[in-house]
């Protein structure tokens, strides 16, 4: 596995990789890797010949008061995982690399991206869409790898995708759990262990939307009010959010039709970990 810490090595190496007819594939991530982002690497090494696994803090989607200086970090361990997976390369760029003093351009997304986390996270999106437009213009991959478990993030992505012509194809892949449910993240760390116990209520909750859907419940409000009323079983858990909209569009729904992808996604605090989960359901 080739380490690049250099844009333009990054970006050479990209064209070379292109001109010996090699398609690339790229998981970008921040990071202290789990199963989840595994998934993504494993997904990327079928749908390609070269596989470049992006390692980057990304300082613009984390707001003044988020946890950006103690995100969790160990990039020995994750450099032995990526080699174990048969990554090719592993770009691991310094903040300064990727925003150089006077650095003032930004890929801004509207409107879809002030709802949901939007709302709670004003410039995130912001942050999320301009890192990776430029690791699209470094890496130039073919096809790129998202986590369902940030279902607006895969959105948004696929919107800019769309709206600024990249050529790149969005794959979006399933969300890899614990045994109990709880959404593999890297921050699952900062939960004490009784947060981490209680955080299990998420899926539960979600669970619970799923099953009223299907046995014929209609109203957003109705299925809101009752994952709600679960997470609330458990005292350390604080919600954000709880939302029902389209899958694909994320228009809000009031009423729910036959036929239609429902995402049902949530926010909540343990402590001072801010967990987010989802569950699409097929009607
Ligand atoms: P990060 O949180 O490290 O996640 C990297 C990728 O892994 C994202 O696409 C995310 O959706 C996916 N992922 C995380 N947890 C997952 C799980 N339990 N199952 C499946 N996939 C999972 O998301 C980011 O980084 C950043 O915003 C990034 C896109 C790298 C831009 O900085």
């Amino acid at each position: 596995m080739k380490i690049i810490s250099s844009v333009s090595e990054m970006q050479a190496f990209a064209e070379e990789l292109r001109r010996s007819g090699k398609r690339i594939g790229l998981v970008p991530t921040m990071g202290y890797l789990h199963e989840g982002h595994l998934s993504l690497i494993r997904r990327a090494r079928e749908v390609s010949d070269a596989v470049i696994v992006s390692i980057f803090v990304n300082p613009t989607q984390f707001a003044p008061n988020e946890d950006f200086e103690r995100y969790p970090r160990d990039i020995e361990r994750d450099t032995s995982l990526l080699h174990s997976e048969g990554v090719t390369i592993l770009f691991t760029p310094s903040v300064e690399e990727m925003y150089p003093a006077g650095f003032s351009t930004y890929v801004v997304p509207e409107s879809i991206s002030s709802i949901l986390e939007g709302k709670f996270r004003p410039a995130h999106f912001r942050g999320v869409a301009t890192i990776v437009a430029k690791l699209f213009l470094i890496a130039h991959p073919h096809a790129a790898m998202f986590g369902q478990k940030d279902a607006q993030q895969s959105i948004i992505i696929k919107r800019m995708v769309r709206d600024l012509n990249f050529d790149t194809q969005i794959i979006v892949a399933p969300i890899m759990r614990e045994k109990d449910g709880l959404a593999k993240s890297s921050r699952n760390i900062y939960l004490s262990p009784g947060e981490r116990n209680d955080a299990a209520i998420l899926f539960q909750s979600l669970n619970k939307a799923e099953e009223m859907i299907h046995k014929g419940e209609a109203s957003a409000a109705v299925i809101i009010k009752e994952v709600e009323k679960i997470i609330h079983t458990k005292k350390t858990a604080v919600i954000d959010y709880v939302a029902v909209n389209d899958a694909e569009s994320l228009a809000e729904i009031a009423e729910i039709q036959k036929g239609k992808s429902i995402l049902v996604s949530l926010a909540a605090r343990f402590g001072k970990t801010r967990l987010i989960d989802n569950i699409i359901v097929q009607q």
